[in-house]
């Protein structure tokens, strides 16, 4: 089970399922810098390392990976490194930030959804969950539906590469107010925090517009947005209805579909989506 570190129950959900199924489970706390965008909160990213590890060990995972960033990407003096930095628009210091000369790059789906408004982050996210991968042979390896288009990234790289792993896929744990569980929701005053049901809320407006046989994706979407434009200090950054494995956009949801929503909640970027 990859994380990032500063669990909650979202995290414990994927270590509980894991744990039921598996003989062994193993996960690990990484903070990925190749996942973050040059103006994104790398830097700030929540870290709470010492009760991660005591939660981690209190439900029973046997081991415990916790790389350094010279760990995962060495080689500092690599000269991909400032290529890779320049591509993700970073200012060219040339310290501190990891490289990678070798990217696992799921075309087309990575410019899907946040690829589209956080360019390389999937790329930066499946190169990290293949050696992730390589590291530990996992038979299965769990993943959260609150990350809809990693999910459906990650599924079509273990197909395309042929990666001996079973991916499971857990529902999304939400707060009682319905709000998605997310590290970043500590970055939320109690100001935001109010304001950010908003996502939640324009996900249950069209689930329940859907429910009642509404089958364009236009009309879904419209009712999505509506929600936001009552609440005008949240940012939409998309409100789209896609399909869930491909992430192409849909034009009827007759067959299912993913309807997924990013938003700017103050400074904080915030995710979520249902599955119609
Ligand atoms: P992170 O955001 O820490 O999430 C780790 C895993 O927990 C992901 O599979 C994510 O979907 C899942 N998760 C997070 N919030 C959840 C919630 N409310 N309900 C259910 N599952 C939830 O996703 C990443 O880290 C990184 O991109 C990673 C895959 C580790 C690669 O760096």
């Amino acid at each position: 089970m990859p994380t990032m570190g500063a669990l909650h129950e979202g995290h414990l959900s994927l270590v509980r399922a894991a744990r039921a199924a598996c003989d062994v489970v193993a996960a690990s706390i990484f903070v990925n810098p190749t996942q973050f965008g040059p103006n994104e909160d790398l830097g700030k990213y929540p870290r709470s390392f010492e009760r991660d590890r005591e939660w981690l060990e209190r439900e029973g995972v046997e081991l415990l990976f916790a790389p350094s960033v010279e760990e995962m990407y060495p080689g500092e003096k690599n000269p991909h490194f400032s290529q890779h930095r320049r591509e993700m628009g970073h200012p060219d210091k040339g310290v501190g930030t990891p490289q990678a000369t070798t990217w696992v790059v799921v075309e087309e789906m990575s410019g899907r959804l946040d690829g589209k408004s956080r360019p390389g982050h999937f790329r930066g996210v499946t190169t990290v969950v293949a050696k992730l991968f390589h590291i530990f042979e996992p038979d299965a390896a769990f993943f959260g539906q609150k990350d809809a288009a990693q999910v459906a990234i990650i599924r079509r790289m273990v197909r395309d590469l042929n990666v001996p792993v079973e991916i499971v896929v857990c529902p999304i744990v939400r707060e009682l107010d319905g709000l998605a569980m997310s590290s970043r929701n500590a970055y939320l005053n109690p100001q935001e925090r109010k304001q950010a049901l908003v996502l939640h809320r324009s996900l249950a407006r069209v689930k329940e517009l859907a429910a009642a046989g509404e089958r364009k994706a236009a009309q879904l979407v419209s009712a999505g947005r509506e929600e936001f434009a009552a609440e005008p200090s949240v940012r939409l950054d998309y409100f789209e209805i896609v399909d869930a494995e491909s992430l192409d956009p849909v034009e009827d949801v007759s067959r299912g579909a993913l309807v997924a929503v990013a938003a700017y909640v103050g400074a904080t970027r915030l995710i979520d989506n249902e599955i119609l």
